[in-house]
């Protein structure tokens, strides 16, 4: 048996170097080595990560979002036992390193650690409490992947519905794909504690490719709006700012928001999120408001018109007024909704400086993280240079560049 091997979280890569399937046979390989036993009942899967596009910090406010899967995501090797008179025991491991849980299912922690497996953790919880009796066995999981963590590309949602989408798939659950994106969800809210809005569960367990999705997070109804990738490219660019406060700001950001609709709503017959508010209704009432609750607010309105305009711009192939609106969001975050930090300023002003460039803006919840831009196709290579430079010589490093092309959500590979 080969010796198990430790990796440092990954960083954006420009193209994975491996195929998917070779990247999940060498998955497994690390999971016999940390765990044994037999190499046929262990099962394989990846689950994307995701950029968002338009809709910044309108999920939670119930506006409408337009992300779309990327082709970097979790990798997962599970196998579970044999039915037994026993009780199950879980255990989950990373190959990034950091500590792994090993317990019985029968008496999971009621509170999360603070470490990574609080994620995985939750989702087993919440499948736990939909399906107690379909627990009964040994399971073991090794997680991997090639998707930064802390990147603003949702490796959060990339590792719940995917922990949700596997669980199901190996234990026969019948869960549809709505009661896995649920389980993902109340894992985040309900057992980590990031009051996180619907759309990256969606993003990826509703996932097709080539699309985007266009996701109204107030009824959550959604559609698969086709793009042609021969026209457009979707690139990242990661500025590599990893802020620890990110998780305390997101949730203040959602408590503004409620404070801004608990003063504002009451104007407005019928509303029931902030994005029935209307705009004329946020001006008359402004003042009435803390400061940074009516930048918020005003954020929020603007977004959502925003975003509705970039449908249509979408729909048309109008990739002009489609990038500058999505440079319009980048402006709305560093001055009203204060999400943004100066790497990523640097990015966006070199991306927009880009010939083929239509827009950027930050994307993910911000406070550091990557960019996205939209780039007429053919210009990849030049623009992201152009950015990469500039950046370099701001700061001694090159920024890490990937383009994406919509990809599928979770699934089982065969390697
Ligand atoms: C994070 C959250 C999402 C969303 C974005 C901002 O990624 O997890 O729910 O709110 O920020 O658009």
């Amino acid at each position: 048996m080969s010796r198990p091997v430790t990796l440092p979280t990954p960083v954006l890569e420009t193209c994975p170097t491996r195929g998917l399937a070779e990247s999940l046979s060498c998955h497994r390989g690390e999971f016999l080595a940390r765990f044994g036993g037999r190499a046929q009942a262990v099962q394989t899967y990846f689950s994307p990560g995701r950029v968002n596009m338009f809709g910044g910090h309108l999920d939670y406010n119930g506006g409408p979002v337009l992300p779309t899967a990327i082709d970097r995501g979790t990798f997962i090797a599970l196998r579970v036992g044999e039915r037994g008179a026993r009780a199950g025991r879980l255990r989950m491991d990373s190959i990034f390193g950091e500590e792994g849980f090993e317990g019985d299912l029968s008496s999971l922690p009621t509170a999360p650690s603070g470490k990574w497996f609080d994620y995985p953790l939750g989702v087993v919880r919440s499948v736990q409490a939909a399906r107690a009796e379909a627990l009964d066995r040994d399971v073991e999981l090794l997680f991997g992947g090639n998707l930064p963590v802390g990147a603003g590309l949702s490796s959060s949602a990339s590792i719940t519905v995917g922990t949700a989408f596997a669980l199901d798939r190996a234990l026969g659950l019948d869960l549809d794909p709505l009661e896995r994106v649920a389980a993902a969800l109340d894992a985040e809210r309900g057992f980590v504690g990031v009051q996180c809005g619907i759309m990256d569960p969606y993003a990826v367990g509703f996932a097709a490719e080539r699309c985007v999705l266009w996701l109204d997070c107030k009824d959550e109804s959604f559609e698969h709006l086709p793009l042609d990738f021969q026209k457009l490219s979707i690139g990242v660019m990661d500025s590599s700012v990893k802020r620890a406060l990110a998780r305390g700001e997101f949730n203040r950001r959602v408590a503004e928001c409620r404070a801004a609709f608990e003063s504002l709503g009451p104007h407005v017959e019928g509303a029931t999120v902030l994005r029935d508010v209307p705009p004329e209704v946020v001006e008359a009432h402004a003042h009435e408001l803390d400061a940074d609750v009516a930048k918020r607010a005003r954020h929020v309105v603007g977004e959502v018109a925003r975003t509705f305009r970039a449908r249509e711009a979408f729909l048309a192939e109008d990739f002009e007024t489609l990038g500058a609106l999505m440079t319009e969001t980048h402006r709305s975050f560093q001055s009203l909704y204060e999400c943004s930090c100066e790497e990523l300023d640097v990015l966006v002003e070199a991306a927009i400086a880009q010939e083929g460039v239509f827009g950027a803006r930050l994307t993910g919840a911000g406070f550091g993280g990557c960019i996205v831009m939209l780039v007429a196709a053919g210009a990849e290579e030049t623009a992201s240079r152009g950015v990469a430079d500039a950046f370099q010589k701001r700061y001694g490093v090159r920024p890490a560049t990937a383009f994406f092309q919509g990809d599928a959500g979770p699934r089982q590979v065969n390697p």
